[in-house]
């Protein structure tokens, strides 16, 4: 049985309705002298779109099988996640509750209420502020127990379980199907957060596309940390999906410092650069980060093959809102 029948398996609400679009970056290919086209999971249908609702399409169904009434996840105060998730909850007409916290302690105001906080709030989310997540699913299940939340679902941070992250291998054949025929890409470039996203397209495309490796750019942890639970969770991918091998997991972690959720120059640079050549806009946290590691990469000349490049561009754009006031602090 192919990858794509036994995704079929699985049961999906389509939120997306139809696929996202692939586009070459002509501005962009032209200053870099390298051709790097994107695909535009920013432009998912729901809140402001991004790459969780490829993911939610699977965990809600699961959560509407198994009679779940309250949806509780975990992130950070202007996480992503969180908001899409809220977004799909009341669509669904479930409640939503989310435990937060405060990763780089800014208590600036718009950090603490505008961006994806305030969407959140706005899908009448009930938000936890926690000090800090050390064990997210231990947490969440304790925040269930404590508040006596009945049929609840978790959904852990990012929705990157293997369950979810057979939305980014729906992604990857996707990207198959619709890569121009001229053109075979040198490497897919996402950012690598819970993983879930760069796990899927890893898992999808060396089944559809073998000759096509994922690099993923580290948001929150160095190779040494991010490397095991990518890897995890394309095991668990794998078997869910009855698939028997797994790729090496590539990674680039010179970009994320000095922590998750924090600013940096590089990232701050890729986003004015992305904005003013394009006129698209990445998100201080993640696709800034990951596009400067795209760009850093192809001015080094550090990509051994000259082919395009496609960056899978995960959304975060409201996050930028709440950033405003915060530095970059580092080059
Ligand atoms: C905008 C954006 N890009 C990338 C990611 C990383 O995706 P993952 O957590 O699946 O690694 C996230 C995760 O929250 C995100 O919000």
């Amino acid at each position: 049985m192919s990858l794509k029948e036994n995704l079929e398996k699985f049961a999906r609400i389509d939120l997306l309705k139809t696929i996202t679009m692939m586009d070459k970056l002509e501005n962009l290919s032209h200053y870099l002298g390298r051709d790097v086209y994107i695909k535009r999971d920013d432009l998912t249908p729901l809140a402001m779109g991004g790459n969780k609702l490829r993911k939610l399409e699977y965990l809600i169904t699961d959560a509407l099988q198994k009679k779940a009434k309250v949806i509780v996840t975990a992130g950070a105060i202007q996480s992503n996640h969180v908001r899409q998730t809220a977004a799909i909850a009341a669509k669904y007409g479930l409640k939503c509750v989310a435990l937060l916290e405060n990763p780089i302690q800014n208590h600036d105001s718009n950090f603490m209420n505008n961006g994806n906080k305030l969407l959140t709030e706005l899908f009448n989310t009930q938000c936890v502020i926690c000090d800090e997540l050390t064990d997210p699913n231990m947490q969440m299940k304790e925040l269930v127990d404590q508040s006596n939340l009945e049929d609840a679902y978790i959904i852990p941070v990012g929705g990157s379980n293997a369950l979810g992250s057979l939305g980014y291998v729906r992604c990857a054949l996707e990207i198959a199907e619709q890569r121009p025929k001229d053109v075979e890409f040198a490497a897919v470039i996402v950012a690598s957060g819970s993983a879930g996203t760069h796990a899927g397209l890893a898992i999808g495309l060396h089944a559809t596309l073998p000759q096509t490796p994922v690099i993923g750019v580290t948001v929150s942890r160095v190779t040494a940390e991010q490397e095991p639970k990518v890897n995890q969770l394309q095991q668990e991918i794998s078997s869910l999906l009855g698939q028997t091998t797994c790729p090496d997991v590539l990674l680039w972690d010179n970009y994320f410092a000095p922590m998750y959720g924090m600013p940096n120059k590089k990232g701050s640079d890729a986003i004015t650069l992305l904005a003013q050549k394009e006129g698209i806009l990445l998100d201080p946290v993640y696709t800034g980060k990951a596009m400067a590691g795209l760009i850093d990469n192809v001015l080094n000349n550090t990509i051994e093959s000259r082919k395009p490049l496609l960056f899978v561009h995960t959304g975060g754009a409201p996050a930028l809102f709440s950033y405003s006031g915060i530095d970059a602090v580092i080059n």
